[in-house]
């Protein structure tokens, strides 16, 4: 079974919606122990429920990736209950889109600090556990096709995951004398809540006509991606960024 993660321990930020939420119970189907970890607890109790359903293992946690005491609370709290961390997560984020004459410095503070300084917080944080332990494991980023694209009215936001599509390749570097892999996704448009305002504009279908495969992506099409990142199949892979993105990247301008 390559993707068998029986014995794993996982934890998955921003589990409380969209890929977050996807991401942990596909770690949970395929056998690993889930920290399932965000700020809306009663989203990560039904959660719970839902992946006991199937005699799976998670225990919510409550976190704000931008509050590095939370940060540390969180990954002790996961590693006391459910043992060492082995398979990081790391996909809370946020998106504010606005016109660049518009950003204000508190959009910059909200986006950059949960999705570049909180990724950071919470990789720096498992990842000295990881290396104190000795056991290794796999980080995975969670970027955007915007990291090397421009879209409108979302700068903030592409320098963002541009600044995790950095972290990955520099964090693999460093990290790979721990055994601690540490790799990307970035995902084309997916439908959750953060792009749900945009698709309900009517602007989705425009940019569906621009997808090579003719639709926008749901969440279980990162399956494949998250499966192969977190388990041994991709035990020669460090410092790659898998797009998955119905081959919007591609498509001619
Ligand atoms: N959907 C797409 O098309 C798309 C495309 C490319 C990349 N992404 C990336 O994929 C990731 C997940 O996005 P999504 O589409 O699933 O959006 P979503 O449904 O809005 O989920 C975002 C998650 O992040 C959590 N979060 C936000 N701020 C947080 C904080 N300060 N501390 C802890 N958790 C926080 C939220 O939980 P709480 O509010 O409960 O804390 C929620 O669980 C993000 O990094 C996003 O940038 C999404």
């Amino acid at each position: 079974m390559p993707y068998d993660l029986s014995g794993q321990c996982a934890f998955v930020s921003g589990a409380s919606s969209g890929l977050g939420r996807r991401f942990a119970l596909v770690l949970a189907q395929a056998g690993a122990k889930v920290a399932i970890a965000a700020r809306r607890a009663d989203r990560l109790r039904e959660l719970r429920r839902e992946i006991e359903g199937f005699d799976g293992r998670a225990i919510p946690i409550a976190l704000d990736v931008q509050d590095a005491a939370s940060v540390r609370e969180a990954v002790a709290q996961a590693e006391t209950e459910l043992g060492a961390i082995t398979i990081l997560v790391n996909n809370a984020g946020i998106a504010i889109p606005k016109p660049f004459l518009e950003t204000e410095e508190a959009d910059w503070d909200a986006i950059v600090g949960t999705n570049l300084k909180g990724a950071w917080l919470l990789a720096k944080e498992v990842a000295n556990h990881m290396a104190r332990l000795g056991h290794g494991g796999s980080i995975i980023n969670v970027a955007s096709i915007i990291s090397d694209r421009v879209i409108g009215h979302n700068a903030v936001y592409g320098a963002a995951k541009a600044g995790i599509v950095h972290l990955t390749r520099a964090m693999a570097n460093e990290l790979a004398r721990h055994q601690i892999r540490v790799n990307a996704i970035s995902p084309g448009y997916i439908t959750t809540e953060m792009t749900q305002g945009f698709i309900e504009s009517g602007e989705a279908e425009n940019i569906r006509k621009r997808i090579p495969l003719r639709r926008l992506g749901a969440p279980e099409d990162l399956d494949g991606a998250l499966l192969l990142l977190a388990s041994e199949a991709s035990s020669f892979m460090t410092g790659s960024v898998i797009t998955v993105d119905g081959g919007q990247s591609v498509n001619p301008l």
